[in-house]
């Protein structure tokens, strides 16, 4: 698949380029392309890089994906997708993006109006286009680290079967992740609000690259 990192150049922009070029054409999308093209200079340095990646502006990225990942900060996802909605057709979009702030202490759930950044992001793209909620809880270090075996579920929250099922694919590429299905779009703010919870958990008790994981006695058989 041709996947386009918007706001690419980024910590989590750059692990899932690591993860993702062996196997697809990753496109680092930036507000300025030269910076994009050095991101990709950067990440073909990084330890094990390998695969087919290049950078271009956002909306020329957004133009040549099928997948889209919005890698951007949660304040500025209004105004990227709201800007970059002209070049959308019918890729399918996935949001990590986590709604949080810090005030020095406490990391804290701060979600929009619509009750989450996915359903922000689904509320200003053109209807056709399929957003899914997926990889708030996977550390940016733990994906750029490309020979580290990651062990955490990623929750993951969409309307639509079929694309569900692409990033449930996407996510089994990253070994050695295990993809759960949390619900439709309206789930999301359940899942990005565990992410808040996660930092404070981890900074307390100085736990790093923390990630969760569904535990059972019985876990299911993964398909
Ligand atoms: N970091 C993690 O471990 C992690 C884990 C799970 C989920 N997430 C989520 O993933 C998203 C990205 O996180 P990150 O840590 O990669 O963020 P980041 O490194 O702080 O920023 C990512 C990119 O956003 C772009 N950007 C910054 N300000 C912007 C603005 N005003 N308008 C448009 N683009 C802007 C920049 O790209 P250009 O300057 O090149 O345009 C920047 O490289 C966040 O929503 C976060 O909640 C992060």
């Amino acid at each position: 698949m041709k996947i386009a990192l918007v706001g690419g150049t980024g910590d989590i922009g750059t692990g899932f380029a690591v993860r993702f070029m062996p196997s697809h054409e990753v496109i680092i999308g930036s507000r300025k392309a030269d910076k994009a093209q050095e991101s990709v200079r950067g990440i073909m340095q990084l330890p094990g890089a390998d695969g087919n990646v290049w950078g271009t502006d956002n909306a020329s990225a957004v133009a040549a994906a099928e997948v889209v990942i919005l890698c951007v900060p949660p304040e500025h996802l209004r105004s990227v997708t709201y800007d970059l909605s002209s070049s959308f057709d019918k890729q399918l979009v996935i949001s990590p993006v986590v709604p949080l702030s810090y005030d020095g202490k406490l990391f804290r759930f701060n979600p929009p109006p619509e009750g989450s950044s996915a359903q922000q992001a689904q509320s200003l793209l053109p209807p056709q286009i399929k957003v899914v909620s997926a990889f708030h809880t996977v550390p940016a270090a733990s994906l750029q680290a490309q020979d580290r075996e990651l062990r955490g579920d990623v929750l993951i929250c969409g309307d639509d079967a079929g694309a569900v099922e692409v990033v449930r694919g996407l996510t089994l590429e990253i070994k050695s992740l295990r993809p759960l299905f949390a619900g439709p779009l309206t789930a999301s703010s359940l899942v990005e609000s565990l992410t808040p919870m996660l930092l404070n958990v981890a900074r307390r008790n100085r736990i790093k690259d923390a990630g969760v994981s569904i535990i059972s006695e019985r876990p299911p058989a993964l398909k």
